[in-house]
C-alpha cells in the first residue's frame, strides 16, 4: 500500500518538471488526489457498496473537477496533469505508465451495454482535450493527439492525431506519407499503360469488323 503510493508520487516527478517537492505533490496535485479517491471508491465498488462508491466518486469530483467511475480499473503510476474536466467511465482499464491531461474523455458512445469503454494499454500518453469513445483497445506506447477523437482501436507504437482520430505515426515511422519518395507514382508507366489498353481495345474493334474466319494482318 505505502510503496504503490510513493509510486503514485514518484510518477508525478517523472512526468511533471515543475514538480518541486513531495509536500507540494502530496497537498497540491488534484490528479493525485482524485486517483487516491478512486482507489478507495473502487475497494467500494468491489464489495457492490455502490452508492458509498459513488459518493467518494462525486465527492472527488466536486475536489478536483476529474471524475473517475468507481469501476474503472486503474493501473499502476497513472499520472493526471492539471486535470479539470477528465471522466473515464466505468468499463475503462487503464494501463501502467498512462499520462492523462485535462479535458480528455474515456467514454462510451452511448450505444453500447456491458464493456462501452476503451481499455489503454501501458506508457500510453492521452493529450489535452482528446476523446476516446468506445470498448476497443488503445495499444502500447501510443500518443493520442490533443483533441483528437479516437473512435477505434490503435495498434501498438502508434501516434493518433484528428477527428476522427487517424494513425499518423507507426513503429517511429510516418504513416500515409505523401513525400514517400520509394512509393511515388511515375506518370510514363501510366502513360504506357494508358495506350496498351486503348491498343488492346481497337484492336478487338477491328477484329470485329474484319469478321470471323479472318485470321493475321
Ligand atoms: C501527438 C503528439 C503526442 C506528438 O506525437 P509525435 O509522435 O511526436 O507526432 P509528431 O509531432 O511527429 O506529429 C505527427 C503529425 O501529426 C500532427 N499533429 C501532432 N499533434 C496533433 C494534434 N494534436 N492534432 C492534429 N495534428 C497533430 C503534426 O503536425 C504532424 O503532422 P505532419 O506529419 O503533417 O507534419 C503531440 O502533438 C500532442 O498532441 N501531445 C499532447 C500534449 C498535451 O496535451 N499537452 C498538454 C500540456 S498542458
Amino acid at each position: 500500500m505505502l510503496s504503490k503510493l510513493r509510486s503514485d508520487i514518484k510518477a508525478v516527478f517523472d512526468n511533471d518538471p515543475a514538480a518541486r517537492s513531495t509536500f507540494e505533490v502530496v497537498f497540491t496535485y488534484s490528479g493525485l488526489h482524485a486517483i487516491w479517491a478512486q482507489r478507495v471508491a473502487h475497494a467500494f465498488y468491489k464489495r457492490k457498496w455502490f452508492s458509498l462508491a459513488r459518493f467518494v466518486s462525486q465527492f472527488s469530483r466536486f475536489m478536483t473537477g476529474i471524475e473517475i467511475h468507481p469501476g474503472a480499473v486503474i493501473g499502476n503510476r497513472l499520472f493526471i496533469d492539471h486535470g479539470m474536466g477528465v471522466v473515464i467511465g466505468e468499463t475503462c482499464e487503464i494501463g501502467d505508465d498512462v499520462v492523462i491531461y485535462q479535458g480528455v474523455t474515456l467514454g462510451g458512445t452511448g450505444k453500447e451495454k456491458g464493456k462501452r469503454h476503451p481499455t489503454i494499454g501501458n506508457n500510453v500518453v492521452v493529450g489535452s482535450g482528446a476523446k476516446v469513445l468506445g470498448s476497443f483497445r488503445v495499444g502500447d506506447n501510443c500518443n493520442i493527439g490533443s483533441n483528437s477523437v479516437v473512435l477505434r482501436e490503435v495498434p501498438d507504437n502508434c501516434t493518433v492525431v484528428g477527428n476522427p482520430g487517424r494513425v499518423v505515426r507507426r513503429n517511429g515511422e510516418r504513416v500515409g506519407d505523401r513525400l514517400d519518395h520509394t512509393r511515388l507514382p511515375d506518370p510514363v508507366i501510366e502513360m504506357f499503360r494508358a495506350m496498351q489498353k486503348e491498343i488492346d481495345g481497337l484492336r478487338t474493334q477491328v477484329e470485329d469488323l474484319r469478321g470471323p474466319g479472318h485470321k493475321g494482318e
